[in-house]
């Protein structure tokens, strides 16, 4: 039986890059020949579905949740491999939705995948809750800004708090300007809590988004898809090779 990662991808602040981050570690993961399905942890609004691309779809995980269908009913695979669950984007699905029944829905995976990402709602409120009581373990995400570096730091608090395992942090959109933090300050201000990863802002992402695609493909040696890449490597324990035409021509 394999050993699945349930993996809640959080932040705090809505904004930040969770759906982004969520899409592409599960394609870089799917490339690097992992079973992984991504599912949007985010009922009210959700998008992931939208970042993929896929077509009008009659029933989702907002069906799973009432109890009308099962959970493989709801679940497309991308021509990547990746398979995704997207929650429905109709605000009337919404009733009589109870999203603290992620978690028992999701035991039917657990064996059969090596990698669950759950894409997270932003805050702190029953529906990021209920992401972190499916997960068993927790990447957050933030943009190197005080307000968002501060509603991490209270979810990492509430990730403690039930005994989760917290992967690290990834710090997104990173611009290297002046009036940003460094790296050290970020890390002081986060109490030390590890730092995984760094993705700079990179404008790809957006193209990427329009074409609905995730940047690793769309744009597999840019910026943001190099560190996007190296992020999943470690995830697994590998290391990441910077492709040796990257390092020379800085491309
Ligand atoms: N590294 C990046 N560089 C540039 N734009 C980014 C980057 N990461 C995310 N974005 C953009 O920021 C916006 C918010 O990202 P999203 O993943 O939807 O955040 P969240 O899920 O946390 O609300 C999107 O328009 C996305 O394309
Ligand atoms: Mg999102």
């Amino acid at each position: 039986m394999i050993d699945t990662r349930i993996i809640g991808i959080i932040s705090g602040k809505g904004g930040v890059g969770k759906t982004t981050l969520t899409f592409n570690l599960g394609t870089a993961l799917t490339d690097l020949g992992k079973s992984v399905i991504v599912i949007d942890g985010n009922l009210t609004t959700p998008n992931l579905g939208i970042h993929a691309g896929i077509p009008l779809y009659p029933t989702s995980l907002h069906d799973v949740l009432k109890g009308k269908v099962d959970i493989y009913e709801v679940m497309h695979v991308l021509p990547s491999g990746l398979k995704i669950i997207p929650a429905s984007i109709n605000l009337n699905d919404l009733k009589g939705v109870n999203p603290e029944l992620l978690s028992t829905h999701l035991i039917e995976l657990i064996g059969k995948l090596d990698f669950v990402l759950i894409d997270g709602a932003p805050g702190l409120g029953k529906e990021a809750l209920s992401v972190l009581k499916a997960s068993n373990e927790v990447i957050g995400i933030t943009t190197p800004e005080l307000p968002a570096l501060t509603d991490l730091l209270k979810s990492v608090r509430l990730v403690e708090e039930r005994k989760k395992e917290y992967t690290g942090s990834v710090i997104n959109m990173l611009r290297n300007k002046k009036y940003e933090p460094r790296k050290d300050q970020i890390e002081t201000f986060l109490e030390g809590i590890k730092i995984i990863g760094t993705i700079p802002h990179d404008e790809q992402v957006k193209y990427a988004l329009s074409k609905r695609m995730p940047v690793v493909h769309h744009k597999p040696n840019s910026k943001a898809s190099i560190k996007i890449k190296s992020i999943a490597a470690n995830l697994i324990g590998e290391e990441f090779k910077i492709p040796w035409y990257k390092k020379i021509f800085k491309i």
